[in-house]
């Protein structure tokens, strides 16, 4: 089912999520429906439980031709929960990055360039990934949200961070 994205502000988006302790459950399957659902409905890269409302560990995310991020590279549909991040060396990048719960705008955000995620999928199979680029960026950028951290908490300079309109004259970018 298609549910609602909070909003940047709204107290649930910073607090630090639960741990998932029963998976294959109906309920996890329910949510997992969900978090899907509303992503497609947004062409959204990926999004975590707490933004539809539901402070667990759990996240989804996936890119594959997808309008909002046209030129990026492919990322795997995966479900990801109890996540546990671990850099690969100390490299840092910056790059543009939007939100669901921070629709219509865009901020430059520093992440690790690459790491190793460690997790579970919705049937307890372990997931065990080392990536970099862009993919490293959406899991970074996903499990941050269950710490309660939103990506414009992690830009340096605000002046790169602001309105699509404004900041991509003329470009076709999706509204999310
Ligand atoms: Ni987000």
């Amino acid at each position: 089912m298609i549910k609602p994205v909070l909003r940047m502000g709204d107290p649930v988006l910073f607090k630090r999520a639960e741990p998932v302790t029963q998976f294959d459950t109906p309920q996890l399957h329910a949510l997992l429906q969900d978090l899907d659902d509303t992503m497609r409905s947004k062409n959204g890269a990926g999004i975590a439980a707490p933004q539809i409302g539901v402070s667990l560990q759990m996240v989804i995310f996936g890119v594959g031709a997808n309008p909002r991020y046209p030129d990026a590279e492919e990322v795997p549909y995966t479900v990801l929960i109890n996540p546990t991040l671990e850099p690969v060396g100390a490299e840092m990048e910056e790059g543009w990055e939007g939100c669901l719960s921070v629709p219509g705008m865009r901020g430059v955000v520093p992440r690790y360039t690459q790491l190793r995620y460690r997790g579970f999928d919705q049937f307890g199979n372990a997931v065990d990934r080392t990536v970099s680029g862009f993919h490293a960026r959406v899991v970074q950028h996903e499990t941050d949200h269950l710490l309660g951290i939103l990506y414009p908490m992690r830009v340096r300079d605000l002046r790169n961070f602001g309105f699509n309109e404004e900041l991509f004259p003329g470009q076709q970018i999706v509204d999310d």
